[in-house]
């Protein structure tokens, strides 16, 4: 197979922070002599008490632990702000644009942002806050929601994001896993022109709900939201009185920073618990050599808090690094499909990062809506998420960066904290398609499904030999789940849950998960917690999901369900099924397609058989299989003619 290379522009190999050879070099250090390697890095940010020991990890059974600068302290939220007031404090750290693009936007200097989450910080803690507790973030893409964020992380709680477009079902699972004590949410999120009822889906949560004693409601559309008497309180009356003086909290390095819900292949979504030091240090220097980020450029990630990415590279990276970004609140396609581009131009942004889907979704309506606008201060692009087709690639470089921006395509996950694997745009060059080299630290490896080791060329499970900073350090409440989960299918690796390929020259591939998680543009979906929402209907005996590919989406849903005996499995029962998804979950659960099975394959033993499962509903029955270890085989010819 030949595929395109692009080379590393010269500008770009002549400037950049890390060039060719720093990175061949660097990287040697960094897997060869990690305590030198990380002892420089981690002097990237301040720490109260410098550590003395740098790495002490294992992914051994016997001596299983994951350490890192273990005695230092710091704090991140002084890292993202105070230190920068010194020199750059009137620079502007957040640009928010809103929704609609004939609302006002909001320039927040480093100063002001320092200020209002130190009013914060203090009213979390005159709210019964503090280190240690947790706190969900239910928020819309406002200021305020990293100013949450970074508030928990001033006085040691810590944070738990639920993305805004979960339902009220799925909050309360978050909030009751951790024990929330307070909510922070807003009376309504506005994207593409359209509201959802942040408050209204928290008070619905909050009947299932024991641990919550606060709310606090910041207002974003002004909506008339029902206010309980002891409980919930306005944002601005919390901060009004609240001093601007917050001093602080002294942080452990392997003290938590944040919780992050996130679906596996088995049972309820894990909460992922980053720690705070080595995730500070990992995500401000994945920003810094990615992005290859100079103080002054205007940078732009365009997901959503809710979502690592946010995390990482909308708060603490680049806030961290003294960064200009603009924050989002809408979306692609609204008012129509110019949007990202026209902001681009409106805050002259100099980088950009977004998902596959989204450039999917925009590459559909042809190349109109992005010739309209200029897009010249363009030098960078980024995707994350999914694995992108070169198609999508080749329109992201040609007609958004003109053909003159290098794209980082970046590999990472929800549990790696930051971008694993992904080029530097002065040292590596481009394949499309690929997330081409490992980030200083990371040792990837490929394996057979029955462990043996894949040497150069080759295809298989996506492992990591070794413990970088920015690893999540267990699932909240359950760590015997965190070492089960990843560490036991290789033993002494952490296994990824992703298919790869690796190419002659050592570029890594990623193919995609081979583990029962679907990526629907770009969100990670675990097909068993769909399942568990079906089967809860009370006319659905049995349920499988399964991905199926999709044009937009990457991966779409599709589910076989089998209907209690005597239900007529109609189309009326299709669309309540739909909305019921939707319900339990959120709208990004809802199926593309819901197969009515009067049976599911089963082997003997009574074990579903995905693999043929996959295969009906990517459409591709020729290649089955072996079938004959099912109980009955005839079920696929039934499943085969009832396809959707
Ligand atoms: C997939 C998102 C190919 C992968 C940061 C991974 C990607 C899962 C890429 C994690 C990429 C993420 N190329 N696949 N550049 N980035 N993935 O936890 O399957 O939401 O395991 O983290 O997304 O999704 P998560």
């Amino acid at each position: 197979m030949t595929h395109a290379v692009y080379p590393v522009p010269r500008q770009w190999a002549e400037n950049a922070l890390v060039k060719a050879d720093d990175y061949t070099a660097l990287y040697r250090e960094s897997v060869e002599n990690p305590d030198s390697f990380w002892r420089r890095e981690a002097q990237r940010l301040d720490w109260i008490r410098p550590f003395t020991t740098v790495k002490e990890t294992s992914f051994h059974e016997q001596d299983f632990g994951i350490r890192w600068f273990a005695d230092g302290t710091l704090n991140l939220s002084a890292n993202c702000l105070d230190r920068h007031l010194a020199e750059r404090g009137d620079t502007i750290a957040i640009i928010w644009e809103p929704d609609d693009p004939s609302e006002a936007n909001r320039q927040i200097s480093y100063r002001q942002l320092h200020e209002m989450v130190c009013r914060f910080a203090n009213a979390l803690k005159a709210n019964g806050a503090g280190r240690g507790s947790r706190v969900t973030i239910y928020m819309p893409m406002v200021p305020e929601a990293a100013v949450a964020m970074l508030a928990c992380a001033r006085i040691g709680a810590i944070h738990s994001v639920v993305f805004g477009g979960f339902s009220p079902e799925a909050l309360a699972g978050r909030i009751q896993d951790c024990d929330s004590s307070l909510v922070v949410t807003a009376d309504e999120g506005l994207r593409g022109g359209r509201a959802t009822p942040l408050k209204t889906n928290v008070d619905e949560a909050l009947k299932h709900c024991s641990s919550v004693e606060k709310v606090i409601v910041y207002r974003r559309t002004g909506a008339e939201v029902p206010m309980v008497d002891g409980r919930d309180v306005d944002w601005d009356d919390a901060v009004r009185d609240a001093s601007n003086h917050c001093p602080p909290e002294e942080m452990g390095a392997e003290d938590p920073l944040f919780i992050l819900y996130t679906s596996g292949s088995t049972g309820k979504p894990k909460g992922v618990l980053h720690s705070t030091g080595g995730y500070g240090v990992w995500t401000s220097m994945t920003h810094q050599y990615v992005f290859d980020y100079r103080p002054g450029q205007v940078y732009w990630c365009a997901a959503d808090i809710g979502w690592v990415t946010g995390h990482s590279y909308i708060v603490y990276g680049p806030l961290a690094n003294g960064a200009t970004q603009v924050m989002f609140e809408g979306v692609p396609n609204w008012p129509d499909h110019s949007r990202f581009w026209q902001i681009i131009d409106k805050y002259r942004v100099e980088i950009f990062y977004t998902a596959p889907t989204a450039l999917r979704a925009l590459m559909r309506e042809g190349d109109e809506p992005v010739k309209a606008t200029s897009r010249a201060s363009l030098k960078l692009l980024g995707t994350v998420g999914e694995p992108i087709n070169p198609e999508a690639w080749e329109w992201y470089h040609r007609v958004i960066g003109e053909g003159r921006c290098p794209i980082v395509d970046t590999w990472w996950q929800t549990e790696t904290g930051g971008a694993m694997i992904a080029p530097m745009p002065g040292a590596v060059p481009l394949k499309p398609g690929s997330a081409t080299l490992p980030m200083f630290g990371v040792r990837p490896v490929l394996l057979e499904s029955d462990g043996t080791p894949i040497e150069g060329a080759g295809d298989g499970c996506l492992a990591i030999t070794d413990s970088w900073p920015g690893q999540m350090r267990t699932v909240w409440g359950d760590h015997e789940r965190f070492f089960q989960t990843y560490f036991t299918t290789f033993p002494g690796m952490y296994f990824t849950g992703d298919g790869c390929r690796r190419d002659q020259d050592g570029y890594y591939w990623i193919t995609g998960r081979i583990d029962d998680v679907i990526n629907v543009s770009g969100h990670r979906m675990g097909t068993a917690e769909i399942e568990s929402a079906l089967v809860a209907h009370e006319n659905v005996a049995e349920a499988a999901v399964v991905g199926m590919p999709h044009e937009i989406k990457g991966q779409g849903i599709y589910a076989y369900v089998t209907v209690n005996v005597g239900v007529e499995p109609d189309e009326a029962l299709r669309s309540q099924l739909i909305k019921w998804v939707r319900h339990e979950i959120g709208p990004i659960a809802t199926p593309d397609a819901i197969q009515f099975a009067p049976a599911l394959p089963k082997t003997r033993s009574g074990k579903i058989m995905r693999r043929i499962l996959r295969k009906i509903a990517e459409g591709d029955v020729s290649t089955l299989g072996d079938t004959s270890t099912l109980a009955d085989p005839a079920v696929v010819d039934r499943l085969i003619e009832g396809r959707q």
